[in-house]
C-alpha cells in the first residue's frame, strides 16, 4: 500500500502551548535562513560534492550486486550473522525490527518463507557473543562482516573470533561463509578480501557509517532476509524529491531540523526524545539517536571555534515508557521535545474480549483492539504534553512498510545535514571518538601506541 510520511508539528508552536514553544515569527526567520542553506546544498549536489548518501537510491550497480548475492549464494544459509557496530549495525537492526515478522529468529523455516534467521552482533560482550556462536550451526551460517573503515577494533575482534571457529569446522571452506561489506579500496578488510579470496561488497566512497543504511551495509542483510529493498529505495527517493523544495513548510526534513534547532537554541529544549508508539519502530529511534548525536555533538564549529554544541537525543517507547518516563516529560524541566512516531494502522490487531461487563474499570476496554488502545494512548499523551506546555510533534508513517521506512531514513538523514548547517557544525565527522580509541589501543598493546597513564582510583573517593 502506498504511504506518505506526515509531520504534525502543531504542538511545537507557541499558539498551542500557552506561550511556551516556538513563535511563528521565529519559524519564519529560520525559513529564510533555510532557503540559503537549501540552495547551497543543492549547488553541492549539482557539483557532486554533497554527502554521498543522497545518491545511494540511484546507484543501481550497487543494488544489483546486493540483490545478486542475496538471492543467489546468500540463500544457501539458514542463518546470517552481521558483525558490525554503530552505523554498521543500527540501520540493519532498525530494518530487521520494522520489516521482518516479529520474533523472526524464533519462526520455523516455513513461517520465514525459507529466508535465513538474522542476528546482529553490535557489541563485544563475551556473554552474548560466546553463547550465540556456541548455539548456532556455523556450517549453515553466513557471516557478514560490516566495517566501512575495515579497522574498527570491536568488529575486527568479532571477525577474528568467528573466522577461527569457522576454520576449525570448515577448514579452507571458511571463506565461502563470509562476506565483507567495506570500503571499495582501503582498510584491512579490503586487503583480506583480496588475500583470502573472500567476497566483498562496497560501501560507496563518501558514504559515512551512520549515513550508510541504504548501501550494502543495511540492504544486504535486509535482502538476505527477503525484504523488498527496491521499495526502501523507492521510499527514500520519494522523500528526497519532497525535500528538493526550499520552502520550509513543504520540506519535511527541513521542518524537523528547524523545529528541533529552534527548540534547542531558543527554547532551552536540549533533549530530543524520539518515542515510537510501535515496537517495530523502536530500532528506528535507536538508529536516529546515533545519527543525531554523532553528527551534531561537536566541540568546534565550521570556523574552528570552541562551541560545544549538540542536542541530546533520547529514545523512549510508547506505551511502555508512559509508565517510566512520561512523568518526567510532563512535570520535569522544560528542556525536551518529544517526537512521536506513529505506525498507522497495525498490520495485525488483537481484539480485547468482553470479559467483565460489570466492572467499569475493565468493561470500557472490551470491543476495542490493542491497536486502538495504543493509538489512543499516543493521542492522549501528545495532548497531555501540549496542555502542560511541552513541545511535541508526530511523524505518521501512514502504513509501516519498506517504502515508508525508506522515507523515514532519508528524511532523518537529510534533516541531519540541514541541522548541521543550522548549528554550523560538520555533521559528517566524529573526532570526539578518536581519543578513546587511541587509549584502548595503548591498553591493548597495539604497536606504536604507548600504554596510557590512566590514574588508578583514589581510595578516598571509592566506596567499597
Ligand atoms: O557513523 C559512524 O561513522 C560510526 O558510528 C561508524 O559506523 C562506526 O564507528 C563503525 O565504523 P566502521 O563501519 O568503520 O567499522
Amino acid at each position: 500500500m502506498p504511504s506518505r510520511l506526515t509531520l504534525d508539528y502543531n504542538n511545537m508552536l507557541a499558539s498551542r502551548l500557552d506561550g511556551r514553544g516556538i513563535r511563528p515569527e521565529r519559524l519564519d526567520a529560520v525559513a529564510d535562513r533555510f532557503r540559503s542553506i537549501h540552495a547551497a546544498i543543492e549547488r553541492r549536489r549539482e557539483g557532486g560534492t554533497a554527502p554521498a548518501f543522497f545518491e545511494l537510491p540511484k546507484q543501481r550497480e550497487y543494488v544489483d550486486r546486493i540483490r545478486d548475492f542475496a538471492e543467489g549464494v546468500g540463500q544457501a544459509f539458514d542463518t546470517v550473522i552481521v558483525l558490525g557496530i554503530g552505523g554498521s549495525a543500527l540501520g540493519t537492526l532498525a530494518l530487521q525490527q520494522a520489516l521482518l515478522r516479529p520474533f523472526w529468529n524464533e519462526l520455523d523455516d516455513e513461517a520465514r518463507d525459507y529466508f535465513p534467521r538474522l542476528y546482529v552482533l553490535d557489541n563485544i560482550d563475551p556473554t552474548t557473543v560466546g553463547p550465540l556462536l556456541d548455539r548456532l550451526d556455523l556450517r549453515r551460517t553466513l557471516v557478514n562482516v560490516v566495517s566501512k573503515s575495515g579497522t574498527t577494533a570491536e568488529t575486527m575482534a568479532q571477525f577474528m573470533v568467528v573466522r577461527d571457529r569457522l576454520i576449525r569446522i570448515l577448514g579452507d571452506g571458511y571463506r565461502t561463509h563470509i562476506i565483507f561489506t567495506t570500503d571499495p579500496s582501503t582498510g584491512v578488510l579490503r586487503r583480506l578480501a583480496e588475500e583470502e579470496s573472500i567476497p566483498a561488497l562496497s560501501v560507496p566512497p563518501g558514504v559515512g557509517g551512520r549515513f550508510s543504511v541504504m548501501s550494502a551495509v543495511g540492504l544486504l542483510p535486509a535482502a538476505l532476509a527477503g525484504v523488498d529493498i527496491d521499495a526502501i529505495l523507492y521510499g527514500a527517493t520519494s522523500m528526497d524529491e519532497r525535500c528538493r523544495t526550499a520552502d520550509l513548510t513543504d520540506n519535511p526534513a527541513g521542518l524537523f531540523a528547524a523545529l528541533q534547532y529552534l527548540a534547542d537554541t531558543e527554547a532551552d529544549a536540549r533533549v530530543h526524545v524520539m518515542m515510537p508508539y510501535s515496537d517495530r519502530l523502536h530500532g528506528v529511534a535507536d538508529w536516529y539517536r546515533q545519527l543525531w548525536a554523532e553528527s551534531l555533538g561537536k566541540r568546534h564549529d565550521r570556523a574552528g571555534r570552541d562551541v560545544f554544541r549538540g542536542p541530546t537525543p533520547v529514545k523512549a517507547l510508547g506505551a511502555t515508557d508512559q509508565h517510566s518516563q512520561v512523568q518526567l516529560y510532563m512535570e520535569g524541566p522544560f528542556d525536551k521535545t518529544v517526537t512521536f512516531l506513529s505506525p498507522g494502522a497495525p498490520a495485525t490487531d488483537v481484539e480485547i474480549p468482553a470479559a467483565y461487563p460489570a466492572i467499569d474499570a475493565l468493561s470500557y476496554l472490551a470491543g476495542h483492539t490493542l491497536g486502538e488502545l495504543l493509538a489512543a494512548e499516543h493521542r492522549a499523551t501528545a495532548s497531555a504534553l501540549a496542555r502542560a506546555g511541552r513541545m511535541n510533534m508526530t511523524i505518521d508513517f501512514g502504513t509501516l512498510n519498506a517504502e515508508s521506512i525508506g522515507q523515514a531514513f532519508m528524511m532523518f538523514q537529510i534533516a541531519t545535514i540541514y541541522a548541521g548547517e543550522l548549528y554550523e557544525v560538520d555533521p559528517l565527522d566524529q573526532p570526539g571518538v578518536e581519543l578513546g580509541k587511541r587509549l584502548t589501543y595503548g591498553l591493548m598493546g597495539r604497536k606504536g601506541h604507548e600504554p596510557p597513564a590512566i590514574e588508578s582510583p583514589d581510595p578516598r573517593f571509592t566506596c567499597t
